[in-house]
């Protein structure tokens, strides 16, 4: 679909369900606020760069802070620009004709906007003190809840930004294994060549980019980069990072070996086990199935996949049952994808209490997007309540020890559900 197409089809689409959301809700009226810029602290005057409110964002990818969308049910939506007076930055690119051409654009005075109805909701992550809006309400709970849902089912226009953050990010996990292959081990090296492929400053990432060396990929966070390259001849590389495309966020994970010997083989055929896992997990993907279903499922194939490379012993039934591949994969196995890289609305129930990071509790439904993102880790701070009890019978200490040297494995996908199944945007992305 041609993008202006998709996009007049996207703020048509929020249109009616933020109308029908407001009007649920018992508004007239929602103003989304972009925002304004934060304070990085308190004692100091830099400010963040604007991250516009989600709700903002969901309608128009236009970084202005103060900037404002009116929707009341019925009407066009009204986008009402602040004047930028300020000469110590850049202006905020323009956008496109095609951006603004959904909206009756105002460039007004916004201090000067009255609420459009006698019940008006204000939706903002810094909401404003202009007095026309003294009597709204701000962020109100059971609107909000109603415009996540919205959130969860992506148009056309969303999955195309999506698809395009995927190939954005691809160029720099291409660039960044290709230097790590090439013998590069600097984790801040790598951090800055995959920013440099994937042309981005490190503020307009959706998140920071996790390159872990060796055992830092057991680090599920790893963001403190070492700066000079690993000592070991054999090692690891997990780039967990992602890219924006006009407001939306990718968010991949890959996982690399190097050198030579039994322990750097083993770990290679961990990486090709959970490779293999997770395109089986996706391949399982089907509308009207719990996600938390996929999630233990991927807890089988990780037990299978164990006992077959002799880590596990005994049954994968067992290793399931005592908490074993749940010391290795400690972490959910994804979440909603969107504006947020943990997005919202896909976890209205909490998981089972023994998937508490588990970030996606729905029922899979067409039009979602979500991550899926099994691992493998080397946690020693997990495995030593196993190692001492009887559940050290469980494991192969000594594949556990060879091992731990390079860290984890975690691979992860952004993929799509549409009408005619699943597409993987990251397997696309980097095929392309
Ligand atoms: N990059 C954070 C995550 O995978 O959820
Ligand atoms: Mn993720
Ligand atoms: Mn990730």
């Amino acid at each position: 679909m041609d993008p202006a197409a998709a996009y007049a089809a996207h703020v048509a689409h929020l249109t009616e369900h933020y109308g029908r959301a407001a009007a649920a809700c018992g508004y007239d009226a929602i103003v989304l606020h972009a925002g304004a810029p934060a304070l990085r602290d308190p004692f100091d005057d830099q400010h963040w760069a604007l991250r516009p409110t989600p709700a903002f964002a969901h309608w128009i990818a236009l970084d202005e802070p103060d900037a404002v969308i009116v929707v009341a049910p019925g009407r066009a939506p009204r986008l009402r620009r602040p004047r930028i007076d300020d000469y110590w930055h850049a202006p905020p690119p323009a956008p496109p004709a095609w951006l603004l051409a959904p909206f009756t654009v105002e460039d007004a005075a916004q201090a000067e906007l009255t609420a459009p109805a006698p019940r008006t909701a204000v939706i903002s992550s810094a909401p404003p003190a202009w007095p026309g809006l003294a009597g709204a309400d701000v962020n109100p709970p059971a609107l909000i809840a109603a415009l996540d849902q919205v959130r969860t089912r992506k148009t056309d226009h969303e999955r195309a930004c999506l698809a395009e953050a995927s190939r954005r990010a691809a160029r720099g996990h291409r660039a960044a294994a290709e230097a790590f292959a090439a013998g590069e081990t600097s984790e801040l090296a790598l951090h800055l060549r995959y920013l440099a492929a994937s042309a981005q400053d490190e503020l307009d990432t959706p998140y920071k980019g996790i390159v872990a060396i060796g055992p830092h990929a057991a680090v599920l966070h790893h963001t403190r980069y070492d700066v000079a390259p690993t000592t070991a001849a054999a090692t690891s590389l997990l780039v967990d990072a992602g890219a924006m495309a006009r407001g939306y966020g990718s968010d991949i994970t890959r996982t690399y070996a190097r050198g030579a010997g039994a322990a750097a083989d083993l770990f290679r055929a961990l990486i090709d086990r959970v490779d293999a896992l997770q395109r089986e997990v996706i391949r399982r993907i089907r509308p009207g199935l719990a996600y938390e279903a996929l999630h233990d499922a991927s807890h089988e194939l990780l037990a299978a996949a164990l006992v077959e490379l002799g880590i596990g012993r005994g049954s994968a039934e067992a290793l399931i049952a005592r908490g074993v591949t749940r010391a290795l994969y400690p972490h959910g196995l994804g979440h909603s994808l969107g504006i947020q890289v943990h997005d919202v609305g896909m976890r209205r129930t909490p998981p089972r209490a023994d998937n508490p990071y588990l970030r996606n509790t729905s029922t899979i439904e067409v039009g979602q997007v979500f991550t899926i993102e099994p691992g493998c880790y080397v946690i020693d701070a997990l495995l030593a309540p196993l190692r001492a009890d009887d559940r050290a019978a469980l494991l192969d200490w000594t594949a556990i020890d060879a091992l731990r040297p390079f860290g984890g494995v975690r691979i992860e996908d952004d993929v799509c559900v549409v009408d005619s199944g699943v597409v993987d945007l990251t397997r696309e992305a980097l095929a392309a």
